[in-house]
């Protein structure tokens, strides 16, 4: 008898990176030195995603909660997206990653409006693994626009109410151009979604892993692809 072919990687991965502020505190640092480890946690994490066959990389980087945080931390916040786009644009372009922003634009500084054009712009045409950031996001903010937008494309009778279902509703939302996360990885223990890819995640494997997000990287990856490819993925029918 022959072994039955081992489960496939997941296709798309998401993830809530969490836990920077507590792995500062840990070193008694300020919870902005958390933040920079945690763009290089990002970095080794694009990298390995890629080296262990995912092809869809969507990360959270700032909640629309997450403005409730003091205004110097929401700062330093932004001024580390600008700071990864102007190191590592170069690089994604050359490796062939396809950048994505995902969230509301609404409350963005212009120049961060603009980096994230560019962003977007000189990666389109490449198609080795899309990375997706979801920069001011929130699953319900998303659900929100999407729905403003149906509507307002029902009242200009574009589109017939009776025809709106799941697959047209998720047309317009801002992964509309994305695959579902096949598995959702949680950092740092906490064990909920915060408002995360609610709609994209219904049938997303979710895995927590108790690694705080600066210390994350290829190894942690592969344990969690490892859990995914244990389970069993029913969609409501019924098991192999
Ligand atoms: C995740 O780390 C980064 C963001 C939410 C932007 P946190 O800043 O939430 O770190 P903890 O959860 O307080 O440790
Ligand atoms: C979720 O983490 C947001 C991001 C990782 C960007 P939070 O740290 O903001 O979530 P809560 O407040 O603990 O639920
Ligand atoms: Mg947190």
């Amino acid at each position: 008898m022959t072994a039955p072919a081992p489960a496939p990687p997941p296709q798309h991965v998401a993830i809530i990176m969490d836990g920077n502020g507590r792995w500062a505190k840990q070193r008694g640092r300020p919870r902005t030195f958390g933040h920079a480890e945690g763009v290089e946690a990002l970095r080794r994490t694009v990298e390995a995603a890629g080296e262990l066959g995912v092809r869809y990389l969507t990360v959270f980087g700032f909640s629309t909660e997450n403005w409730r945080r003091p205004a110097e931390e929401v700062s330093a916040l932004f001024d580390l997206l600008r700071l990864y786009v102007a190191r590592d644009l170069d690089r994604l372009v050359e490796d062939g990653v396809r950048v994505r922003v995902i969230g509301s634009r609404v409350g963005l500084q212009s120049d961060i409006a603009a980096i994230i054009a560019d962003a977007e712009t000189r990666t389109a045409a490449n198609s080795t693994l899309h990375l997706t950031i979801a920069f001011n996001y929130g699953g319900q903010d998303e659900i929100a626009r999407a729905a403003r937008r149906l509507a307002e494309d029902t009242a200009a009778g574009k589109l017939d109410p009776a025809s709106i279902d799941a697959a047209c509703f998720a047309a317009y939302l801002d992964t509309a151009d994305l695959p579902a996360p096949d598995l959702l990885i949680r950092t740092s223990g906490e064990q909920r979604l915060s408002n995360f890819m609610l709609w994209q995640a219904a049938y997303a494997e979710l895995v927590f892993v108790d690694v705080l997000w600066p210390d994350f990287g290829k190894q942690a990856l592969a344990q969690a692809i490892e859990e995914y490819r244990g389970r069993e993925r029913r969609f409501g029918g019924h098991g192999a």
